[in-house]
C-alpha cells in the first residue's frame, strides 16, 4: 500500500480515485487504484473497471469520502428496518438470512488465487445469486435494495458485510469491529458456483472445507455457533426445522443442544437425512460432526459452558471471514458499531 500512499503524496488531478474511508480518504490514481486491485490478487488488472468507476455512477468514488458516522447511518438504517419487519419468516425476522447472506458472499473465498470472497460484491450477478447454495438468499438482497438506494454510495461488498454485522449486533451478539474499501468487481470475476459447503459432510470434510479458507478447528466451531439462529427450510435446502429455540437471539443455545438434546437420524419429507429431537429442533449432518469428532467436541463443550468464550471467538473468526483475501490500506480505521439500544 506505500505505493498508494506515495502517488497520493505526488499526484492529485481530476482523474484521482479516492479509495476509501474510516477518518481519512486515501486518494491515488489509475496506476494506484490497479495496485489495490492487484493487492487483492484480482490478477487481472482490467481497464474497464477503472473506466466504470470512474465515469460511471461514482458510486465508490463517492464512498470515500465517507466516515464512520456514515456508516453507522448505514447500520441504524438497516437495524431499524430489521426492527420493522419483523413479521419475515414467522417472526423470526430478517436478522438470521441477512448474517447468512454475509457468510456466503464471504465464503466463496479461495485461498489459492485468492479470487471469490467479498471484496467484489458479485453476488449481485446471477450466477453467484442462483448458485443453489444460496437459495433464500434473495429475500435478504431484497431487503436491503431499499438500504442500497438510500446510500447508493456504497459498494455492495461493504453493504452486504455491514449488514451481517447489525444482524450480528442487533441479535444481541458480539461486536464486530468492520472495515469499509471492497470494491465493486465486473461479473467476470464472479466466483463458480460450488464454493459452499455441503449440509451432509462429515467432520473430516467440514475440516478440509475450512482449511481452504484458513481457519482452524476453533474458529470453524465458533462460526457455526451462528446456527443457534434462523432455520432451515425445505424449499432453499432439502432440510426443515430450526437448530434451537432463540432463533433471533444470538447465544450458545446452539452447543448446549448439540451435546444435551436426544437426537435421532430420519430421513425427512425431501429425502434427506436430518438429525431431529423431540423438542422439535434439528442437527444437519455436518452439525453433528462437532461432537463425533473429538477435536470439535472439546471445543463444543467450552463453549456450551462459556458464553464469552464463543463470542469472544465468533467475532474475530467473522471479522477474518468477511476480510479474508483483502489487503485494506493501513490507514482504513475499523469501526465498532453502536446498536440502536446504545444509542437511545
Ligand atoms: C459446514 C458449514 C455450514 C453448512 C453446511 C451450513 C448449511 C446451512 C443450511 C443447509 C442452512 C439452511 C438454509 C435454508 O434452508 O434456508 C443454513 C442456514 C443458516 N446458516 Fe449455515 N451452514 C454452514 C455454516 C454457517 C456459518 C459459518 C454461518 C455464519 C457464520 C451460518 C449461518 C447460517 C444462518 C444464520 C442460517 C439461517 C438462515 C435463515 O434462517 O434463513 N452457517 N446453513
Amino acid at each position: 500500500m506505500s505505493a498508494i500512499r506515495s502517488t497520493f503524496s505526488r499526484t492529485f488531478n481530476k482523474r484521482s480515485l479516492y479509495l476509501l474511508t474510516g477518518a481519512t480518504a486515501v486518494v491515488g490514481t489509475a496506476a494506484a487504484y490497479n495496485e489495490y486491485q492487484n493487492n487483492n490478487k484480482r490478477n487481472r488488472p482490467n481497464p474497464k473497471v477503472w473506466g466504470t468507476l470512474a465515469a460511471g455512477t461514482g458510486l465508490h468514488i463517492a464512498e470515500c469520502q465517507k466516515k464512520p458516522e456514515d456508516y453507522q447511518k448505514v447500520y441504524n438504517a438497516i437495524a431499524t428496518k430489521l426492527r420493522d419487519e419483523d413479521e419475515y419468516d414467522n417472526y423470526i425476522g430478517y436478522g438470521p438470512v441477512l448474517l447468512r447472506l454475509a457468510w456466503h458472499v464471504s465464503g466463496t473465498f479461495e485461498k489459492k488465487d485468492n479470487s471469490g470472497g467479498s471484496f467484489g460484491g458479485t453476488y449481485r450477478f446471477k450466477k453467484e445469486m442462483e448458485d443453489p447454495s444460496n437459495k433464500g438468499l434473495q429475500n435478504g438482497f431484497k431487503f436491503l435494495s431499499s438500504i442500497q438506494e438510500q446510500f447508493p454510495w456504497i459498494s455492495h461488498g461493504d453493504l452486504y458485510t455491514l449488514a451481517g454485522v447489525t444482524a450480528i449486533q442487533e441479535m444481541q451478539g458480539p461486536k464486530i469491529p468492520w472495515r469499509a474499501g471492497r470494491v465493486d468487481q465486473t461479473e467476470d470475476l464472479t466466483p463458480d458456483n460450488g464454493r459452499l459447503p455441503d449440509a451432509k459432510g462429515d467432520a473430516t470434510y467440514v475440516r478440509n472445507f475450512y482449511k481452504r479458507m484458513n481457519f482452524e478447528d476453533r474458529e470453524v466451531v465458533a462460526l457455526l455457533g451462528a446456527h443457534s439462529l434462523g432455520k432451515t427450510h425445505y424449499e432453499n435446502s432439502g432440510f426443515e426445522g430450526p437448530w434451537g429455540a432463540a432463533t433471533n437471539v444470538f447465544s450458545n443455545e446452539y452447543f448446549n443442544n448439540l451435546i444435551n438434546e436426544k437426537w435421532e437420524f430420519v430421513k425427512n419429507e425431501a429425502g434427506n437425512m436430518q438429525y431431529n429431537s423431540d423438542k422439535g429442533f434439528m442437527m444437519l449432518p455436518a452439525d453433528m460432526a462437532l461432537v463425533q469428532d473429538p477435536k470439535y467436541l472439546k471445543i463444543v463443550k467450552e463453549f456450551a459452558k462459556d458464553q464469552d468464550a464463543f463470542f469472544n471467538e465468533f467475532g474475530k473468526a467473522f471479522t477474518k471471514l468477511i476480510e479474508n483475501g483483502i489487503e485494506f490500506p493501513k490507514n482504513i480505521k475499523t469501526t465498532v458499531f453502536k446498536t440502536l439500544d446504545e444509542q437511545e
